[in-house]
Order: structure tokens, then sequence, then C-alpha cells
């Protein structure tokens, strides 16, 4: 993906609290930062995400899955509503399904999720819990440019946290998003601004 002189567009995609996407549409405050947060959508109504969205004046759209006959028409569905807003990169911010097809023919190549371990260890819905039961040192976050699989995709950028003796699991969850916050906005922002490429699955940015 280039690098543009116009802001790029993001659509960000929520499940639940959004406060990733909180950050993203803080950091997009600043003119400086190169994006703006042009639509949230949701596989969920009545979340906090969404009402993040609200409160910014950010258009928003819901697409739940059992409001289809299967999954491949609620692919479609959302990345015709995704496309309607004309991204240059989609950001999965806690969104708690798995893109299908439709979508990756669209969008993929510029779609980003940020998954709660450090990959490729604990892939899939529980990373932190997966990672406290089974006993390592540190953890951390993952950012990666989405692909056909379960957190596998190349790795844009991580962030590691130590997990302390007295750490359960929504200590563990939260030091870890603290961490993620961070990363997100950074590396989103270098992205927009800078553009990057992906060969053998290393991404790097276009300095
Ligand atoms: C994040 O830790 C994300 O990686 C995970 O769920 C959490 C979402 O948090 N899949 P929020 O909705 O952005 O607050």
């Amino acid at each position: 993906m280039p690098s543009r002189s116009r802001p790029a567009r993001l659509v960000v995609l929520v499940s639940g609290s959004g406060t990733n996407l909180q950050a993203l549409l803080d950091a997009c405050a600043d003119e400086a930062y190169g994006a703006r947060v042009v639509a949230v959508g949701a596989d969920r109504s009545d979340i906090e995400g969404l009402r993040r969205a609200d409160r910014a004046g950010v258009p928003t759209f819901v697409k739940r899955v059992g409001d289809y006959a299967n999954r491949d028409d609620w692919d479609r569905v959302l990345t015709r509503s995704v496309a309607a807003f004309e991204p240059d990169i989609v950001v999965l911010a806690g969104f708690m399904k798995l893109v299908g097809p439709a979508f990756m023919a669209e969008f993929g190549g510029r779609t980003v999720n940020t998954h709660p371990a450090l990959s490729p260890s604990f892939p899939g819905m529980s990373g932190p819990a997966d990672a406290l039961a089974y006993g390592v040192k540190v953890s951390g976050c993952t950012l990666f440019v989405v692909d056909e699989g379960v957190d596998t995709g190349p790795i844009v950028a991580q962030t590691a946290v130590p997990v302390l003796d007295d750490d359960d699991v929504d200590s563990l969850h939260e030091r870890i998003k603290v961490a993620e916050r961070a990363m997100l906005t950074e590396n989103v922002g270098r992205m927009a601004r800078e553009g990057f490429t992906i060969t053998d699955r290393k991404v790097r940015f276009n300095r």
C-alpha cells in the first residue's frame, strides 16, 4: 500500500467495549496522525463500541450473522457495508468474528487485526486465559495483516508484557490491552502515513 497525501480512511469493526476503537478515535483527532475513522461496524448491537462511535459522530452499521441464511451471505453483506465507506485500511479492533472469502477478496492485504497474545502462541478467542494456563512469564499483543487463518497473518508489530504471579485473566488482559492500544495507534498511523509492503510474510513500512 503506497503512502498518500490525504488522510487514510479507516473503517473499524468492533464487538465489545471498543477501547481500541477509542484509542484510534483519539489519535485521529490530531490531523498529523494521517488517518480518520469514517465508519464503525459491528456484529452485534447495544455495545459500548457503537456508543463510542456515536459520541464521536462517526456513522455505524450492525450486521449480525444470525440475521442471514448462512455465513457467506453475512460475509457478502458485511463486505458491501464496509466497501460503501471506501476504506484504505480496515481495522478489526476486538471484532469477534472471522471474516470470509468475499471480505478477503475486497480487503485482503489492507485489513489488520489485533490479538491479545504473542503470535504464533495462543491463537483464538482466549489468548490471555491460554497464556495464563500455560504458565508463560511473558505475553503481549500482536498486530497482524488478516489472512484466511485464525490469527496467522503477517505480523506488523508486537509488544510484550510481563505475566505476574498473582495475575488472573482479567488483570493480565487489562495489562495487555494498555500495550495493545499503544501498539495499534502507533502502527496504524504509520501504515496510513508511510504505506507498507508485505514480502514473504515480512511487513515493512515504506519510510
Ligand atoms: C482486545 O484485547 C482484543 O485484542 C480482543 O478483545 C479485546 C477488545 O477490547 N480480541 P476492546 O473492545 O477494544 O476494548
